[in-house]
């Protein structure tokens, strides 16, 4: 006899809920916060340069420029690669509105292809029948924290003259080859929220190779201004010249004091999160009613979340209803993502559905599990026997 559904009134699998993702604070966290508080700058300080330092040796990049969320990182990103009014970037429709908003701010247009079925990251070939004579950035996402057709784009950008920016909020810490993400002579950007690898409470990064680039980030985050005010006092100028549209993205020392502190722990972090995906893949290879996520050969994934597929023709219930009775049981199910192009902000400025028939075909039917580094195995059985006992009872 089955058990009773927490959703039919049975007793849930956990007392409390269990988020799908949760930041990782300890003690020296707090510390090396309030001994930054109690110094004599809390932004645009020494901080921010260690930090910067630090973020650069993490991810094999030249440069890196922190600044005050991933979405004006991704901002930063697009203005530096030159994109304007009319110019079009072509991205995946499987990620955060973030990474096509920032198209948008800069006057530019999304444009967006078809994703891979197997990794559900930009596929290479798509995003070539999408270019134009306008378009001048390449916007794959790392999605989920599995490195996309890094090599291919790379490719397709020299061949075609365009930037390549890939958003990495989701992969901090992935390798293609052998290789951390975030060199190159396009742009890489990181978030710092709560939910990613590390994290500053809100925050984000840019990274590298390239020295023009850098520049460009680091007038762009702080107002367009030629000089900081250090570099402007030591040539002895009254005031900075202004330069380009700029903003005021700046990151604190405060919270760059937190993201020093993290970085140390990214590879603690990236090894439990790594543990984590393999308990969930060891307990649901066997699951009807789920495909888990597919790995590639040669990459190292970072697991910012694990996202399923609900064989929903096998289910006798739709998406809703399981993640419903997910919920019910306690076990905080999220999705990861609403074709970008569907919001109704995009619809509305004529993006049709049907444009990425895979990726919106995906996207009905994919559920993400909890994964954070702080979960314990018994949080993990727990996920698993809630997904047991809910497809259990859905089956066909
Ligand atoms: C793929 C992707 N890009 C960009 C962002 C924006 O980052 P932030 O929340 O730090 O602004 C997110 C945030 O979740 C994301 O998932």
């Amino acid at each position: 006899m089955a058990e009773t559904l927490a959703i039919h009134g049975g007793r849930p699998v956990r007392a409390a809920l269990l988020p799908y993702g949760h930041h990782a604070i300890d003690d020296d966290d707090v510390a090396a916060v309030v001994a930054t508080l109690r110094g004599p700058l809390i932004t645009t300080g020494p901080a921010v340069t260690a930090f910067e330092r630090a973020f650069a040796d993490a991810s094999g990049a030249r440069h890196a420029v922190a600044v005050s969320s991933g979405t004006a990182a991704l901002h930063a990103a697009v203005f530096a690669a030159g994109v304007g009014p009319g110019d079009e970037a072509v991205t995946t429709p499987l990620t955060f509105v973030a990474t096509s908003n920032a198209v948008l701010y800069q006057g530019g247009r999304p444009v967006f292809a078809d994703v891979r079925r197997d990794t559900l990251t930009l596929d290479p070939a798509a995003a070539a029948r999408a270019l134009t004579p306008r378009t001048r950035a390449l916007m794959p996402v790392h999605f989920a924290g599995q490195p996309c057709d890094v090599e291919a784009f790379e490719r397709l950008a020299r061949e075609r003259g365009l930037t390549l920016i890939q958003d990495a909020a989701h992969a901090l810490g992935a390798e293609v080859s052998g290789r951390r993400l975030g060199g190159g002579r396009g742009l890489t950007i990181f978030s710092l929220h709560p939910v990613k690898h590390v994290t500053t409470g809100e925050g984000g990064v840019i990274t590298t190779d390239d020295p023009a680039l850098d520049e460009r980030l680091r007038r762009f985050r702080n107002h367009g201004l030629a000089t900081d005010a250090a570099t402007r006092d030591a040539h002895g100028r009254l005031w900075a010249e202004m330069v380009d549209l700029g903003y005021n993205y700046r990151l604190t020392d405060v919270q760059c004091a937190l993201g020093l502190s993290q970085l140390a722990k990214l590879d603690r972090f990236l090894a439990r999160r790594e543990a984590i995906a393999e308990r969930y893949v060891a307990a649901l290879k066997d699951q009807p009613g789920l495909t888990l996520p597919q790995v590639v050969p040669d990459v190292r994934h970072a697991w910012h979340i694990f996202p399923v597929l609900l064989d929903t023709p096998r289910l006798t219930a739709d998406r809703a209803a399981v993640y419903a009775a997910l919920r019910a049981e306690n076990i905080g199910v999220t999705f990861h993502y609403v074709p970008a192009y569907w919001h109704p902000y995009y619809a509305a400025r004529g993006y049709a559905r049907g444009l990425c028939p895979v990726a919106e075909q995906a996207a009905e039917r994919l559920l993400t599990l909890p994964l954070f580094p702080g979960m314990t195995d018994a949080d993990v059985a727990d996920v698993v026997t809630a997904v047991r006992k809910v497809l259990g009872a859905y089956l066909r």
